[in-house]
């Protein structure tokens, strides 16, 4: 539990750092202040209005099913297609011509400019291909790629047909793709030879390979974009070019109106037990929820915003606010590769002033980054273009707001701080553009339609200046609809610590105003750079090296990337010391088990765990030492002696980057 009078926000409040909406923005907001009242009155009434601004094969007879919680359905008996939603009919209103993507590859002037009209000729023209390899709607297919436009072309195929997707980050390795690829049985791959990052291209297709040899003759085909144009291994019969396949199929495809509880996609992600939970997604209440609220939390001007989301589409933010939000709402975006310091540490600022970007979405961490950079770089650039920004992922801390507000945006953007999960779909929590105040640190309040409270242990709401947990009272429209395979879990996990409420893992605080801080994770996950990882999961790896014996991961404070992943590892016996390289040894085999990104920070290598008398391992000393701090209570420890014998072991095997 977080302590809620943390001394950051009592400051700030007392500074009264706190921004008033630009009048000019009030007047013109797509949604004003009279709309919570309107969806606290009547929020399924609120829901269809915004589900109305989709087009539908066959109207709803029902807003919301709710008589099996927490099984949600929406928009019960309507019929919907997620990729004529995006594409098509945006061009038969007559905007054909409007760039969808202005996409820019990392090596220099790799640039494409692709119309709507041209994404739904793509788009039909993949749906068909995948339609000849055999894909049939109900079929999963994961989708490991870059940040390139078929990558999005690929989604939208998926949705067309009625396939459901699961996006892999590409940063995961062999390991994590095949026990995606086995957990929600897809038989058909989408990848890429590779892609660029940091100057160089990377490989992609070996993992989908070794995938493939390791969940046995699951995969029947694997379709791969030629992008940076490395040698490749080809298993014939298997594999088909993109390029070949894509390439020659027609442009012509009627598409299928779906049933709206149809499944849409599903994302994993990581939960408190090792293994990642599929989160399952469906049509119609997910295209309501993330089109409505990229409209009105990004007060969206679609005819004239140029609108640019950094996240990478392995994450459920670039499903929601990279894919079907803003293109259902037809707006102009800009796709970038690579990463924000190739070729050099201005790229994004150039990238926003060529473009002339208005509204820029991105996390703290790499505001924090850039921070570090100084503000010679931007202000190298003209980002006069810029009009609104966003935050998300991770709380963001007053400092980086400030920093933000003023450097980037020339003090003349309101910044929404959206929070949301993997699990909502959705935002949730955000200042509203022309109608909330901006407070360095707050995410604010429920957007309308919404009803998060902070409750305490009781589940009891908690008075203002209190804190708690953050919980979701009502259903909206694109919550999760069940883990994949495993609605018992979807229950336990999320609707079971109090009768009626979405738990969703975080502490939160109300302020005076009873406006909402998030205070992070009281759980075992972790926020790293804004990813989540669960520790459990990276102890899980740990345990798996031949050499170690037990493991204990803990998420320790981190400067940049918000948390990092510390473990103390006990050797086997039977490894000695483990060697020289030993912590160099865990660190790669925790990349290859995860991914780079769950490489721990720091691995201590111990003789014992702090264990309670019950054998419960207490993260909380570890994390105090992992935090250069003098370690808390002991007592309850079964052998209080053992934090002597790890802190003796402190700085001499850390392996610290
Ligand atoms: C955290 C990312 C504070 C939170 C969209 C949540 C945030 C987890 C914010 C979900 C925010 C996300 N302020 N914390 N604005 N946004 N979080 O599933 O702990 O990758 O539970 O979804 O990120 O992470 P996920």
């Amino acid at each position: 539990m977080p302590d809620p009078a943390t001394d950051a926000i009592s400051n700030l409040l007392h500074e009264e750092r706190r921004f008033a909406p630009p009048a000019d923005l009030a007047a013109h907001a797509n949604v004003q202040a009279e709309a919570y009242d309107r969806a606290a009155a009547d929020r399924l009434g609120f829901w269809a209005e915004q589900a109305d601004r989709l087009d539908w094969g066959r109207r709803w007879d029902q807003v919301l099913d709710w008589t099996n919680p927490p099984f949600a359905k929406w928009f019960v008996g309507g019929t919907i297609n997620a990729a004529y939603n995006c594409v098509d009919r945006h061009v038969a209103a007559g905007r054909g011509d409007k760039v969808a993507f202005h996409w820019v590859g990392e090596p220099a002037d790799d640039t494409r400019t692709i119309t709507y009209a041209e994404l739904k000729d793509d788009v039909c023209r993949a749906t068909n291909a995948l339609i000849d390899l055999g894909v049939r709607k109900g079929d999963r297919v994961a989708i490991y790629m870059p940040m390139i436009p078929e990558v999005a072309v690929a989604m939208l195929a998926c949705a067309r047909l009625g396939a459901p997707h699961t996006v892999v980050f590409g940063g995961f390795s062999s390991e994590a793709l095949a026990s995606r690829l086995e957990d929600c049985g897809a038989t058909f791959v989408i990848t890429a030879d590779g892609g660029y990052r940091r100057g160089s291209a990377s490989a992609l297709k070996p993992a989908v390979d070794e995938a493939c040899v390791k969940t046995g003759d699951l995969v029947r085909h694997v379709l791969v974009v030629r992008r940076t144009g490395q040698d490749v291994a080809w298993h014939d019969g298997r594999d088909v070019w993109w390029h070949d396949a894509v390439g020659s199929a027609s442009t012509e495809h009627t598409p299928e109106m779906h049933d709206s509880e149809h499944p849409l996609y599903v994302m994993y992600t990581s939960g408190t037990t090792g293994k990642p939970k599929g989160i399952l997604h469906t049509t119609g209440g997910y295209l309501v929820g993330t089109s409505f609220t990229h409209w009105a939390v990004f007060d969206l001007k679609p005819d004239t915003d140029v609108y640019w989301c950094t996240a990478d589409v392995g994450w459920v933010t670039g499903h929601s606010y990279m894919v079907y939000g803003p293109l259902a709402n037809g707006v102009t975006q800009v796709m970038y590769e690579g990463t924000p310091d190739s070729p050099h540490k201005g790229r994004w600022w150039e990238i926003i002033q060529d473009y002339g970007v208005t509204i820029f979405y991105t996390a703290p961490t790499a505001i924090r980054t850039f921070m570090k950079w100084g503000r010679d770089l931007p202000d190298g650039f003209d980002m006069s273009s810029l009009r609104l920004l966003g935050s998300v992922g991770e709380p963001i801390n007053p400092e980086a707001y400030m920093w933000y507000r003023e450097v980037i945006g020339g003090n003349n953007c309101p910044i929404v701080d959206t929070w949301w999960q993997t699990e909502t779909g959705q935002i949730m929590i955000s200042p509203l553009p022309g109608v909330t105040h901006g407070k360095p640190g707050s995410a604010m309040k429920g957007l309308p339609g919404v009803v998060a409270q902070v409750v305490n242990d009781e589940g009891v709401p908690v008075g203002n200046g209190s804190g708690g947990y953050l919980v979701l009272r009502e259903p909206w429209p694109a919550m999760l609809r069940t883990l994949w395979g495993d609605d018992e879990r979807f229950k336990e996990t999320y609707w079971s610590r109090w009768a009626g409420m979405y738990f969703a893992g975080d502490g939160a605080k109300l302020d005076e105003d009873g406006d909402i801080w998030l205070l992070g994770r009281v759980d075992d996950v972790m926020n790293v750079s804004g990813h989540r990882l669960s520790t459990t999961e990276i102890e899980s790896a740990l345990v798996s090296h031949p050499k170690v014996a037990e493991a204990a991961v803990v998420g320790a404070n981190d400067e940049m990337t918000g948390q990092a992943p510390c473990a103390f590892v006990i050797l086997r016996e039977s490894a000695g010391d483990g060697g020289a390289d030993i912590v160099a040894d865990l660190r790669a085999h925790v990349a290859k088990e995860i991914g780079a990104i769950a490489k721990p920070r720091q691995i201590m290598i111990v003789p014992e765990l702090p264990k309670t008398r019950s054998g419960k391992i207490m993260r909380r000393l570890l994390k105090d030492i992992a935090e250069h701090r003098e370690v808390g209570d002991v007592t309850t420890l079964a052998d209080s002696t053992v934090m002597d014998l790890i802190k003796a072991k402190e700085g001499t095997s850390s392996g610290e980057e």
